[in-house]
């Protein structure tokens, strides 16, 4: 994004991949988060989602490793920042493809990053964040036929006190404007929401800016959680607070830094996104890579053809 001036690199990607869709979204979620917001970060992984994957965590399953807020250092001295920790922090379920917990800890605004493969299939790490009993999802007209029933599903399963409504925009950056935004504020005045509700941002990168921006001034503020659905809003747009829309004259010129309660990423939902869009977040990955991290650049160099033909397994 462009508040991004000096990327910092990801942790070792052979530390914490399930696929390599959740290992880019997982390193680069820890390095967008630390480098917009300079908050403490620190990255869990509650259990590894097989035994490939234990192995190559090759750390025990129940630790937690710390990331202090990264800067311009050299990414040499940057790793050996990671610390081992026994901070208290909210588990996932008992059973859970949580492969890995980003803690993004901005004090009283501090909020989990969730990553792993089908985790829409686990109502608990949506409904446990939800304030109130009303919900709006906003999405669009390309992801809502692909997910809006299972997030529904997700929000109301065994919950049946709360209600959902969604609001469906067009498609496009050309449509991340005021006119477009006016929809979520409409949708959310006749459903009568008041102030404990929840959004919900259900897309790619322009849903997440409008949505994260209108929870942000509804009521002057209601509760936010993210599920980003491209890999450039997994890694990227989803972190960091930064909400907004486009005017005429410029690119995100209206807007707000607010925090969601929580980005929950499930990593299969980059199965049906189109190469081009793939391409475009991968170019985000490299980009860390190439700038901070010359091991985690090789690792991309090697994998690429499988990155991209979005292989499970990666060595
Ligand atoms: N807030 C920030 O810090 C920040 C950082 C970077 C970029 N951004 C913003 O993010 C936007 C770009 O985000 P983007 O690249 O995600 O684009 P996008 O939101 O337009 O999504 C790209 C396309 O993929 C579709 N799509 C989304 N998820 C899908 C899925 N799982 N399967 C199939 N199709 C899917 C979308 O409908 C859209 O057609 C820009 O508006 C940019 O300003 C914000």
């Amino acid at each position: 994004g462009s508040y991004r001036t000096q990327p910092p690199p990801p942790p070792p990607p052979s530390r914490d991949q399930t696929t390599p869709m959740a290992a880019a979204a997982s390193s680069l979620l820890a390095a967008a988060a630390s480098s917009s917001s300079r908050a403490a970060i620190s990255v869990r992984r509650p259990r590894a989602a097989s035994a490939a994957a234990a192995a190559a965590a090759s750390i025990p399953s129940s630790s937690r490793t710390s990331f202090t807020p990264l800067r311009a250092s050299p990414a040499r001295a940057l790793r050996s920042r990671v610390v081992a920790s026994a901070a208290p922090a909210m588990e996932p379920p008992a059973v859970s493809r949580v492969s890995t917990v980003v803690d993004v800890d901005l004090g009283d605004r501090s909020y989990p990053i969730y990553i792993g493969p089908g985790l829409l299939d686990e109502p608990d790490l949506l409904q446990r964040h939800v304030i109130g009993k009303r919900v709006l999802v906003v999405t669009n007209t390309t992801v809502a036929p692909l997910y809006l029933e299972k997030v529904t599903w997700a929000l109301t399963h065994q919950n049946p006190n709360v209600s959902v409504e969604s609001v469906i925009l067009p498609d496009g950056e050309k449509y991340k404007d005021m006119d477009t935004l006016m929809k979520v504020f409409d949708k959310a005045v006749e459903s009568r929401l008041d102030r404990r509700c929840t959004f919900v941002a259900l897309g790619g990168g322009v849903i997440g800016d409008m949505c994260g921006f209108a929870a942000a001034a509804f009521l002057r503020g209601v509760n936010f959680i993210q599920i980003p659905t491209t890999l450039m809003a997994q890694v990227d747009s989803s972190v960091g607070g930064k909400t907004g829309i486009n005017h005429p004259l410029g690119k995100n010129l209206i807007g707000a830094f607010y925090q969601p309660q929580c980005v929950l990423i499930d990593t299969e939902t980059l199965n049906t996104l189109p190469d081009r869009e793939l391409a475009s977040g991968v170019a985000e990955v490299v980009k860390y890579g190439l700038i901070r991290d010359a091991p985690f650049f090789e690792w991309q160099e090697k994998n690429m053809a499988a990155i991209l033909a979005r292989e499970n397994q990666v060595p």
